[in-house]
């Protein structure tokens, strides 16, 4: 099955209300569509005569040495999708070699997610996404759960100082999730009703000084996520990021913002190699990382595509949905003379237009 195919297997297998949740964007849904566009204007120009039977695509991240290339981007309420849920993700990663972000809004608790992976793998790399709350004692307990699970690492995005406005959530009047789901990590926070999970708090008053306490919560590495501009990617190494993630949220944020790809070039110009910076939002093909990377990314988040792959088969479907793409990563990189991902630099992208 392509990814194409696992898209409809998925949409056929959900519930509407829970596709269009999956599936939707902010306002207009113009970022949501110029994600995945935006890579139709990229073209690689391949260098010949350079290339190697074998190829290592793998890459040090923080907290995960030697991980695959495709990254889980942190995607919520697993369980919606699936009746394994987050557990079914997290083995089907580890298997991968890919790092999973599991997030605040899983509705499995992260020690769960973490004992997943290990059943699978021995050493599985699990971060862990957290919106910073703008009590200092929710967001300090998140991140203890998180070391106490066995998270390597912190991500902490940043794009969301308000909730975005989905248009199809809204007109489906989906607000709250189904009895019987929950943002698992919520629970028995400071604060929350007794037995009863917190709701996730986002507020427009959170700043880098924010970044700085929780960063000093931990000796976990902090990555930042949501960042388009290449002076907050200078700011956000400025002040001990370990890793920066270019992104719009899938487009599930603000709408009027440029496709995540088109930001990356100025932003790794920005961070100059000091970190590494990964990239997400519309990646959909082998091609598309091998442009993200020679665009100065050293990894790429999938969003949607591994839902569509839990959906329509658990597991086994997360694990095809990573397993094509890095394995059409590898033949492109073949095709264009590489033999590790550093091979692939920003003189063998082009622009389209440019060409024709
Ligand atoms: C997300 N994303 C997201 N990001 C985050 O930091 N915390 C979260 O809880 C969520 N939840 C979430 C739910 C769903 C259903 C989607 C589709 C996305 C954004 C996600 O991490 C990532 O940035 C995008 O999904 C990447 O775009 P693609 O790959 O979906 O095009």
């Amino acid at each position: 099955m392509t990814l194409r195919e696992l898209h409809d297997a998925a949409r056929a297998a959900l519930d509407p209300v829970t596709y269009d949740y999956v599936a939707g964007g902010a306002g207009e849904e113009r970022v949501l569509a110029a994600n995945e566009r935006a890579f139709d204007r990229y073209a690689l120009l391949p260098r010949v005569l350079c290339g190697s039977e074998t190829r290592d695509t793998a890459v040090d991240l923080p907290g995960a040495p030697g991980a695959s290339p495709v990254v889980v981007a942190p995607t919520a309420f697993h369980r919606l999708a699936h009746r394994h849920g987050e557990r079914a993700t997290a083995r089907a990663a580890a298997a991968e070699g890919a790092v999973l972000v599991t997030g605040t809004a899983a509705t499995t608790a992260v020690a769960g997610v973490v004992a997943a992976a290990r059943g699978t793998a021995a050493d599985p790399a699990v971060w862990f996404q957290l919106y910073p709350h703008p009590r200092r004692d929710v967001t300090e307990a998140l991140v203890r759960r998180a070391e106490d699970a066995g998270c390597t690492a912190l991500v902490l995005t940043v794009d969301s100082p308000v909730f975005g406005r989905h248009t199809r959530d809204l007109r489906n009047g989906f607000t709250d999730l189904p009895p019987g789901y929950a943002a698992e990590n919520m629970r028995g926070l400071p604060g929350a009703p007794p037995g009863r999970p917190a709701a996730i708090t986002m507020s427009p008053a959170v700043s880098w000084r924010d970044i700085d306490r929780t960063r000093r919560m931990t000796a976990l590495p902090v990555l930042v996520k949501g960042v388009l501009h290449p002076r907050d990617a200078l700011l956000a190494v400025e002040h001990g990021a370990a890793g920066v993630i270019v992104s719009n949220h899938g487009g599930r944020q603000c709408d009027t913002v440029p496709a995540a790809v088109d930001c990356l070039p100025a932003v790794a110009r920005a961070v100059a190699g000091r970190v590494p910076v990964l990239l997400d939002g519309g990646v959909r093909r082998g091609g598309d990382i091998a442009v993200a990377l020679a665009l100065g990314a050293s990894a790429v988040g999938v969003g949607r595509p591994v839902v569509w792959g839990l959906a329509a088969e658990g597991e086994a479907g997360v694990r095809r949905v990573l397993a094509a793409l890095r394995d059409e990563y590898d033949h492109t990189l073949a095709l264009c003379g590489g033999r590790r991902n550093t091979d692939l630099t920003g003189d063998m992208v082009v622009r389209r237009e440019e060409t024709w």
